[in-house]
């Protein structure tokens, strides 16, 4: 299969090359950041996006804070806890940002270095953390197409693919092996609103891959449902609390009591990197808040009235007793699910 790259370096190894994804379906755009100004900028407007994928631009992202000048030990060290500070501040809810700078963040702090040799250092964890991220999803492909039969009718929401991650996806990559094991399937992408991650990104990047794949609005997954249209549903994860609480992309839960109510397997792929063994459940998880404007414009149209109120959260939690199973890149969980080992 031929992987989109959505987060690499730059040709002249002097910045942060990313798929701007705010351009697609319609256009490929690759854009340089070159500061960490840069990548917080397109983390926060989603140019990057999909929690896996958002950890390895972090991560590179640190390395942009030292530019070799820096003369003394504690001038490198104030850079990197400032790019740390900024990246961190970007979106909440993925813990996998947070988990990929804190490495990088690590390393940097440690290597008690000159500032070019910190920088290095720093690139080096960097290119650790994504090549680490490709071959989990690999593995999460090869666990999940397990539970996919052929002729399955797959049902998922938002974007975890490619566009996502450093490799195949999480829950598309279950979908790619699957297919590459010879299995036909079909796949009914929820549009997810307001950003249309499902419409623009998923059905792109499955019709890329030859994939056949069906756009939905969100309100008609449930009476697809109804109809005996879908086998299963599978999404991704920005985050896993230690009881299988999941939060994933605003409208994964009304997708998981759907599921449940017509008694269609519910599953859950993702990384080792977003399991928190911090959070004890999903009540602790911050939920992101977006600007009102996502919703109060569209299509380059107002489409709600100036000044009414906006609710705008980017994800919510799905109780781990609707979720059948968590696929990692370490083995199918079955419930109940008890994660302190994880990360
Ligand atoms: O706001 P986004 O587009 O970053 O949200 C992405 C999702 O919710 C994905 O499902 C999740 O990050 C998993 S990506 C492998």
């Amino acid at each position: 299969m031929d992987v989109i790259q959505p987060v690499a370096w730059s040709a002249d190894g002097c910045g942060v090359r990313i798929l701007d994804q705010r351009a697609l379906p319609e256009r490929e755009v690759y854009l340089d950041l070159r500061t960490v100004d840069d990548v917080c900028d397109a983390i926060k407007t989603l140019a990057v996006r999909g929690a896996p994928a958002i950890g390895i631009a972090g991560a590179m992202g640190m390395t942009l804070a030292l530019d070799g000048t820096e003369r003394v030990p504690q001038e490198v060290s104030l850079k990197i806890a400032s790019a740390h500070a900024s990246i961190a501040g970007t979106r909440p809810t993925a813990v996998n940002l947070r988990w990929a700078i804190d490495q990088v963040q690590r390393v940097g702090m440690a290597a008690r270095a000159d500032a070019v040799m910190t920088r290095d250092v720093m690139r080096g964890e960097a290119t650790r953390i994504l090549e680490e991220d490709r071959a989990m999803c690999r593995r999460i492909g090869e666990h999940g197409a397990a539970l996919i039969p052929d002729g399955a009718r797959i049902l998922t929401h938002c974007n975890a693919g490619a566009l996502a991650t450093g490799g195949m996806g999480t829950a598309l990559a279950a979908i790619y092996v699957a297919v590459e094991q010879g299995k036909h399937v079909e796949v009914y992408a929820d549009e997810t609103r307001p950003l249309l991650q499902g419409s623009r990104l998923t059905a792109w990047e499955l019709k890329r891959a030859g994939i056949p794949v069906t756009v939905l609005i969100d309100s008609a997954a449930a009476s697809l449902m109804r109809d005996g249209e879908i086998d299963l549903c599978i999404v991704g994860a920005d985050r896993i609390a230690r009881n299988g609480d999941v939060a994933n992309k605003i409208g994964t839960y009304s997708v998981a009591i759907a599921a449940k109510h017509h008694r269609i397997p519910f599953y859950v792929a993702a990384p080792t990197s977003t399991f928190d063994s911090q959070t004890s459940a999903g009540a602790e998880i911050l939920i992101e808040q977006r600007s009102p404007d996502e919703i109060r414009h569209s299509f380059g149209a107002r489409i709600a009235p100036a000044n009414v109120n906006i609710y705008n959260p980017a994800f919510d939690v799905t109780p781990a007793e609707l979720i059948s199973a968590i696929v990692s890149d370490q083995c199918v969980h079955c419930p109940p699910y008890a994660f302190d080992a994880m990360s």
